[in-house]
């Protein structure tokens, strides 16, 4: 099979897997991550092929429901890769990429990541900001029993994965947990750029919604 021949079919393979997910990780996710990355992939020096299969493979299994099991995504990916007939080499460095990519908490430091993971993770992450960004967290936070807002529970900063993945904060705390500090946490220039402008929208969200939470606005449109 040929580079894109390859690309094709584990796009339909995880369309099919993936299809119908409430938590987020829905194939829809899967593939903005994958139209990103290869934006992004466009003003950096880059493996297209690894950028393309790591960005549809990076989801595959979700460590947080496999038990904390960080391996638990690039074990399916390398499954399906052997499949495939990748070469040992590039499917080393996309099974690489599956096992680095998600957040973890916090204060929980990353690892080292080729180029072709910084694109990777810039991608996903940029699904997790502006307007789809704001929608996947209250699509989680319910799916995961999680209330709405809780003006008496304060932001965690997480320094473990378990204690991240374990955490029952609000959908709110999580906006400052994870989604507000992603913007300084971007690996390229690019996703940078892109980062700042989902930013500012979801900084507008918060404090509309906790204006409303007040009832402030209705006071100052009286
Ligand atoms: P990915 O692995 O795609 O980077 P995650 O698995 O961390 O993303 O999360 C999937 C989506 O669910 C993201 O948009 C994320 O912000 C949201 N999410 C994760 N944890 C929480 C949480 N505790 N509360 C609300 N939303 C969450
Ligand atoms: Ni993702």
């Amino acid at each position: 099979m040929n580079a894109q021949d390859i690309i094709a079919l584990t796009a339909s393979h995880v369309k099919e897997q993936m299809q119908g997910d409430s938590t987020g990780h829905d194939w829809w996710h899967v593939y903005r991550v994958w139209k990103n990355a290869i934006q992004i992939a466009r003003s950096e020096t880059a493996d297209l092929q690894v950028v393309e299969l790591a960005a549809l493979l990076h989801d595959i299994a979700d460590w947080k429901f496999h038990n904390g099991d960080s391996t638990a995504g690039s074990r399916v990916a390398r499954e399906w890769l052997q499949k495939c007939g990748l070469p040992q080499s590039e499917l080393e460095r996309v099974c690489d990429i599956v096992e680095g990519v998600s957040f973890k908490g916090a204060n929980v430091k990353t690892e080292a990541m080729s180029i072709e993971g910084m694109i990777v993770q810039d991608a996903d992450r940029l699904d997790a900001l502006g307007a789809i960004g704001i929608a996947r967290a209250f699509a989680y936070g319910g799916k995961d029993n999680r209330e709405l807002y809780n003006p008496n529970s304060e932001p965690v900063f997480h320094s473990t994965p378990n204690e991240y993945r374990q955490s029952k904060g609000s959908t709110i705390n999580h906006f400052y947990e994870k989604l507000l500090l992603l913007k300084d946490r971007m690996n390229t220039e690019a996703g940078k750029r892109l980062a700042q402008h989902r930013h500012s929208y979801m900084e507008a969200y918060l404090n509309r919604f906790l204006s409303e939470f007040e009832g402030r606005d209705l006071a100052e449109n009286r």
